[in-house]
């Protein structure tokens, strides 16, 4: 992140007086509890938000060389995104044109891909979705008019992150994507990290409650009492929109000593855990020594799967500093699962019930209020 940016974000730091009240939003809001628990509005958030996409899909060096791929479903579609052999990317429907059975593990990732064998018959794909051959099959599909060749989706690559289309046509900006951010996201170099871990979990509550319990520092004090308090602030996180997605830096608690260094020597980096939530389903996180992602995929109105991975600012030499990451994700994982998922889910259970008319979220909240705002306008829009 350039320097002015950090100073900019640590101005609103310094101005923001006691227990950085000057951070909030200019209000609270609320929101209908049903939003988290009705069938009927979830399968519109999957339709609009992440059926029509766009969705990020991971880190460019998640894909570093000619046919590596990865795979995941999309509101159930199964798409692989995989390296072609000239640097770009291609980006299909994980299934085979004839009878539909996946080319690759529907959730999966690896590496030199050499092409698509399907599986039940045998079809084969070029890694740009080009039908090879269809063997053993004695003349049978001649008379088939139609191409057999893999469906396309549209896929962007930039700033080191790329986004998919699960449906439709419509070319993908990134630019109109990020609305402002990309300087930031661009400034941290994520194309020169290195892929250490990812893991897989599966929880049972709305996908909106990930955002919910990330987004916000004001639980740390209580629901992190012996984990995260002592060492970071719960007051509130510098929020700032643009357009559908929001950046949230949590900060650690002794963020005030920077203020005593002259402004040009200032960082946020050592203080602030810093957090790009791109709307619908990814998480993008700067810390001071590693880069973390999540991708969300709901799964159903109350059942959530969740993918984290953790990357290194150079490929580590030792198995020594490997371990160092890996231990870090499983912390995070840890704590995460433990303490914050492990409460969402009791959350959801009650919303399930019907338990609450309407939740709240406080001035010191904010990234929750331009979150659902955001949500509800686009369900609005379409209702
Ligand atoms: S479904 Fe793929 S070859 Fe038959
Ligand atoms: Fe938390």
């Amino acid at each position: 992140m350039r320097h002015e940016r950090q100073v900019q974000l640590l101005k609103r730091v310094a101005a923001s007086g006691d227990h950085l009240k000057g951070l909030h939003a200019p209000g609270s809001a609320t929101n209908r509890a049903a939003v988290y628990a009705d069938p009927a509005r979830f399968a519109l958030e999957r339709e609009l938000l992440f059926r029509r996409g766009p969705v990020f899909f991971g880190l460019s060096v998640d894909l570093t060389e000619p046919g590596s791929y990865r795979a995941m479903r999309v509101d159930g579609i199964p798409l692989v995104v995989v390296r072609q052999a000239d640097g770009s990317l291609g980006a299909f429907v994980n299934a085979c044109r004839h009878r539909g059975a996946p080319l690759v593990d529907p959730a999966s990732q690896g590496e030199a891909l050499q092409a698509f064998h399907c599986p039940y018959h045998a079809w084969t794909y070029e890694l740009n979705g080009k039908l090879r051959a269809r063997p053993f099959a004695a003349g049978a599909f001649d008379d088939v008019a139609s191409s057999c060749n893999l469906l396309r989706r549209p896929v962007a690559e930039r700033y080191g992150l790329i986004f998919v289309r699960p449906e439709g046509d419509a070319p993908i900006d990134v630019d109109d994507v990020l609305s402002g951010a990309q300087d930031d996201l661009g400034s941290f170099g994520l194309d020169t990290y290195t892929h250490i871990a990812s893991r897989t979990n599966e929880w049972n509550f709305n996908w909106k409650l990930f955002f919910d319990t990330f987004s916000e520092s004001y639980h740390i004090r209580s629901l992190h009492s012996r984990t995260l308090a002592p060492t970071f602030n719960s007051d509130c996180v510098i929020f700032e929109p643009f357009g559908r997605n929001l950046l949230s830096v949590g900060l650690r608690a002794n963020v005030h000593e920077e203020f005593a260094k002259p402004e040009a020597e200032w960082s946020l980096l050592p203080y602030g855990t810093i957090q790009y939530f791109l709307v619908p389903n990814g998480l993008v996180v700067h810390q001071l020594d590693h880069v973390e992602t999540w991708i969300i995929e709901p799964l159903s109105v109350n059942r959530t799967r969740t993918t984290t991975s953790i990357y290194a600012p150079s490929p580590p030499q030792t198995e020594k500093s490997r371990n160092y990451f890996v231990k870090n994700l499983d912390l995070l994982l840890h704590v995460t699962g433990v303490e914050d998922f492990a409460l969402m889910q009791q959350v959801q259970e009650s919303l399930d019930a019907g338990a609450l008319p309407e939740f709240v979220y406080g001035a010191n909240e904010p990234p929750l209020i331009h979150f659902h705002e955001q949500v509800n306008r686009v369900i609005a829009g379409a209702t």
